[in-house]
């Protein structure tokens, strides 16, 4: 089940801004999708000429990337894209790409520039068309090496240290088609009017037109499941994410009640996190929902087992297992599943041997479907995490669902450090009640990507009344993050600190200790297990 649009494609060189590139283009409104940069010319053949069943692409950008293009292992992209007759416009490292690879010098980085810098650039050219800043623009460099001469091409901006900083040189015969480069970042922030340069490539430029916006994905997809499953019967499993609740209620939506959802308390949730999703899903959305008590199930399966792999294979094949058992007594031909758009690139980069490697074996039900005979739908996989919120929010899913800080799979067992028992998760989950509602009140829960209690076996004395006495150590994570790859620990102000760690020491029973997590991710990840 693919988004059959016109599309603009991304090649990815392994550049820090490559998503954000991509990110940008959606937000312009034209659907954009990241390939890696040695993605075959045949993909792109049958893709630019509409016949890949996709829509078609109408420009590449190429990303930036960390090498230099005289490095011998630099990644390429096959020459074949300048005979494919669509624009081409590259960034910092595309620039320079297109530049060598069309007989240009590139100087190896003597004096490269970093940061803030003045370009002067042709205010008449298609790219900077409707800038009114008088052929001067602060722009955002983060390059080494630079473009010295190139035959052929046209210098549209200069800079103080590169002076082919932005160029375009023809790629079709009538002159009609260029290859744009640009030695700067308009995708960051700190380039003015980079949003203006982006949009000018895919419309002015490429002659995209605006499909992409959240409300037109809606009713194409919802069209798109009807047409794919014909009336078969559709499972999924239900974690009250915001990831599975998006995807039940998008097939919901298509075809009513042949969706059967399956929520299975693993005894691993949150404080009243069972209860509030059954009454959203079943009670107010009134979606088909088969609600499974699994909690001894799965607490007998983790007795005795301290380490953290060992607990979410555990957990993985339980859920796999009870998943089953359900799945068939509805006799579905499909299973819908929550895949985003990040869990699909995190998971290409790493198997194609990229730096990006599985830290954790984050347990999903992907080895379900060719088991069971079912057929996948992955209806919201060309989502970012922020679209997935704006199409929970146009199919009525309520805030609360849609703002609630990411969960993870194995759920409390990835804060539970060693064994996982009751007594552990009572105090993890009531601690972690008291983080949630103490960063609500002090309006911080919105601000922040996670925020939980930490439990383990470590044993601190604490003074009751008169008595001294052992008790548990409880252990704060509050992380900000960009899509959970890096994280830092969030710098609360030592009164919501105290708050959070005075009620958690009166109100769980068997905790003496409280302390803050403040390493960062790297090296540390943010759950603990
Ligand atoms: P880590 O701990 O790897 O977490 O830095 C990154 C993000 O992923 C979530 N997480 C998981 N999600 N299954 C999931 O579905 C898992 O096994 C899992 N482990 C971590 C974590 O909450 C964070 O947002």
């Amino acid at each position: 089940m693919t988004w059959n649009r016109d599309r603009v494609v991304v090649l990815d060189f392994g550049g820090q801004y490559s998503h954000l590139i991509v990110r940008r283009c959606r937000d312009l409104g034209v659907y954009t999708e990241l390939l890696p940069s040695d993605v075959p010319i045949e993909e792109l053949k049958k893709a630019t000429g509409g016949k890949s069943g996709k829509g078609k692409v109408r420009g590449i950008i190429l990303s930036g990337s960390p090498f230099s293009v005289h490095e011998p292992d630099s990644p390429r992209c096959s020459p074949e894209i300048f005979e494919l007759n669509i624009p081409i416009l590259g960034i910092c490292y595309g620039a320079q790409l297109i530049a060598y690879m069309r007989g240009g010098v590139v100087e190896e980085g003597r004096k490269g520039e970093f940061g803030r810098t003045e370009l002067f650039f042709k205010p008449d050219s298609e790219l900077f068309e409707g800038l009114n800043t008088g052929g001067r623009l602060n722009v955002w460099m983060s390059h080494g090496d630079v473009i010295r001469s190139l035959e052929g091409a046209e210098i549209i901006g200069y800079t103080k240290n590169s002076p082919i900083a932005a160029f375009r040189i023809p790629i079709s015969n009538s002159h009609t088609i260029y290859a744009y480069g640009i030695q700067f970042h308009p995708e960051v922030h700190h380039t003015d009017n980079g949003d203006k340069i982006l949009w000018n490539f895919l419309y002015r430029i490429c002659g995209c037109e605006r499909n992409w916006t959240m409300e037109s994905f809606v009713r194409d997809k919802i069209e798109e499941i009807k047409r794919e499953t014909g009336g078969s019967k559709v499972v999924c499993g239900l974690s009250g994410g915001i990831d599975s609740s998006t995807t039940a209620m998008l097939v919901s939506r298509a075809i009513g009640d042949n969706l059967t959802c399956i929520f299975i308390d693993n005894g691993l949730l949150r404080a009243g996190e069972a209860e509030e999703v059954l009454n959203t899903f079943r009670d107010r959305l009134k979606l088909k929902v088969v609600f499974v008590d699994a909690r001894e199930r799965f607490l007998n399966a983790l007795r005795g087992i301290n380490d953290a792999e060992a607990k979410r294979k555990v957990i993985g094949k339980l859920f796999i297992e009870i998943f089953e058992e359900e799945a068939k007594k509805i006799g579905a031909d499909f299973l819908a599943q929550g895949t985003i758009y990040p869990d699909r690139i995190e998971s290409a980069r790493a198997s194609s041997g990229s730096k990006a490697s599985r830290i954790k074996s984050h347990h999903n039900v992907g080895a379900l479907p060719a088991k069971m005979g079912l057929k996948l739908i992955e209806p919201i996989k060309e989502l970012y995490k922020d679209e997935v919120r704006e199409v929970a929010k146009e199919l009525g899913i309520p805030q609360s669902i849609i703002n609630r800080h990411p969960f993870p799979g194995p759920g409390l067992a990835a804060r539970v450090i060693g064994e996982v028992t009751e007594e552990k998760l009572r105090i993890c989950r009531e601690a972690s009640r008291i983080v949630e509602e103490e960063l609500k009140r002090s309006g911080w829960y919105d601000r922040v990507w996670q925020a939980f209690a930490i439990v383990g076996d470590d044993l601190a004395t604490g003074v009751l009344g008169d008595a001294r006495s052992l008790g548990r150590i409880v252990t704060i994570r509050v992380v900000e993050s960009v899509e959970a790859m890096t994280a830092d620990f969030v710098k609360l102000p030592y009164e919501v600190l105290e708050d959070i760690s005075r009620r958690i020491t009166n109100e769980v029973r068997g905790v003496t200790w409280v302390t803050y997590a403040i390493s960062s991710k790297p090296p540390s990840t943010i759950e603990p297990c």
